[in-house]
């Protein structure tokens, strides 16, 4: 019903000229998977997460922390049942069928490219305060993009095409450099936790649940510590650009399961710590909707010094978080062409570099464009709603192939696979369904054009098709 499905044994055999080089090790993966998911989401969303929940933020980051939890273990199973790039699509190929496929990947899209375009922004809100509180002041036209007043986020489009230059210029030196800059963004989230633990009042988290738990329409805005968890959700993904580097990775078996499960552990417990030390430090109406909520806290306990480097670490840092998404995305993307889906002509990889050259350049460009001009909470909420269906997608393979084909060997085998599955999906509607109407509507309307794109072109020239046909 839902079209041809993929083998699972197929998935590990590539053609000529279409395969990408394995290059990477455990190091490199767990340097991809913190890369990815330490970015915008704690350095900037805690300050939209506090002003939809109040300090209930905090159990917020620990919902969406759980759901991501019971995501990264189906993911850790799946990635090493099937390593081949693309993840969640390529998974959903082999376990329900094209056409489900197709939505996964479309998806995918949305959350790849908009976490680039997410974080561009929030990098884009350090540099701007940073230079601000080093006395250097921009036109406000080139800060902000037409929602506030101004013409175009100039910094978040500059950052954002030079990422797209350094993955062209090939994986291997990103995923060296990555590494440096996930230290520097760990040790500056270490110095924000020391410098405002000892602030710590309790008087700050009381009420702790100003809007209560659901999220639910108040004043135009969705509030509720859902309504956070919804947001804040963006903090915690990224793990699955790991997976879908599965194809390059030189060990898969014990090399991505280090690396999913290894950076989902190390980033939960970073975020409680630095929820509470902000949330503690200061009312949570100040750090509500700031552009660099770290930076501030730091500055109203009188700590110029501290918050300027924390402002510095995440100018320097976060570009790392573009890197690995820009290159999932890329990835994705050129699966998807060489299954025919996309137009083939984009899944070319360069014989110098080992890396889809077309398809990087033609996403980073659209990535930039979306910088220059959205609003960072709204890109967010769209890249997450990509995200919850490949999430939910991922649990529902794991299920489908235990009951299918429990013989197959698993180098990784997620505990109380239907539990998790279970939790997965449900945990995944839920915050989905907590995210605001507008963004609802417009993922909609990215699907339907999705689909028209898949029934009027990628159907027709699907490979899997035209095997199925000729056998
Ligand atoms: N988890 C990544 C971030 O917070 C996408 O920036």
């Amino acid at each position: 019903m839902f079209g041809p499905r993929k083998s699972i044994e197929r998935l590990s055999q590539r053609e000529s000229g279409h395969a990408l080089a394995k290059t990477l090790s455990w190091p490199h993966l767990i340097a991809l998977g913190v890369g990815a998911i330490v970015g915008t989401g704690i350095y900037t969303l805690t300050g939209v997460g506090a002003e939809r929940a109040g300090p209930a933020v905090i159990l917020a980051f620990a919902i969406a922390g759980a759901v991501c939890a019971c995501a990264a273990l189906a993911y850790a199973e799946m990635a090493t049942l099937i390593p081949a790039a693309g993840s969640a699509y390529t998974f959903s190929y082999a376990a329900m069928g094209e056409t489900i496929a197709w939505i996964v990947g479309w998806s995918l899209i949305l959350e790849y490219s908009l976490a680039c375009s997410t974080v561009a922004v929030g990098w884009s809100g350090y540099l701007v305060g940073w230079m601000q509180s080093a006395g250097l002041d921009l036109p406000q036209m080139l800060l902000v993009g037409p929602h506030g007043g101004g013409l175009i986020n100039l910094p978040a489009v500059l950052v954002a095409l030079a990422v797209m230059g350094m993955l062209i210029a090939g994986t291997r030196e990103s995923a060296t450099l990555n590494i440096v800059l996930v230290i520097i963004k760990l040790v500056a989230l270490s110095i924000f936790v020391a410098m405002a633990l000892p602030a710590f009042q309790s008087g700050n988290l009381e009420p702790f649940m100003p809007y209560g738990f659901a999220s639910t329409e108040i004043e135009g805005q969705k509030r509720g510590v859902m309504a956070a968890a919804a947001i804040v959700f963006f903090a915690f993904y990224g793990f699955d650009a790991v997976a879908t580097s599965a194809e390059e990775a030189k060990n898969p078996g014990r090399d991505l399961t280090i690396g999913i499960v290894g950076s989902m552990v190390v980033c939960t417990l970073i975020y409680m710590a630095v929820a509470v030390a902000a949330i503690g430090a200061l009312p949570f109406q100040q750090l509500a909707n700031s552009p660099e909520p770290l930076a501030l806290v730091l500055r109203q306990l009188d700590q110029p010094v501290a918050a300027h480097l924390i402002a510095l670490a995440a100018v320097v840092a976060l570009p790392s978080v573009i890197l690995v998404m820009m290159y999932g995305q890329s990835r994705v993307f050129f699966v998807m062409a060489r299954d025919g889906l996309l137009p083939r002509a984009l899944a070319k990889v360069s014989p110098r570099t080992g890396s889809p050259t077309r398809i990087t350049l033609m996403t980073g460009i659209s990535i930039a464009i979306v910088a220059g001009i959205f609003r960072l909470d709204e890109i967010a909420e769209l890249a997450n709603a990509g995200t919850l269906i490949a999430f939910m997608s991922v649990g529902a393979c794991l299920m489908i192939l235990r009951r299918r084909s429990p013989e197959l060997p698993r180098l990784f085998r997620c505990p109380a696979p239907m539990l998790v599955g279970t939790l997965t999906i449900l945990g995944c509607a839920y915050l989905l369904f907590s995210l605001p109407g507008s963004t609802l509507v417009r993922f909609g309307a990215w699907n339907v054009i999705g689909l028209l794109a898949y029934f009027l072109y990628g159907r027709l020239r699907s490979e899997a098709r035209r095997e199925a046909a000729a056998a």
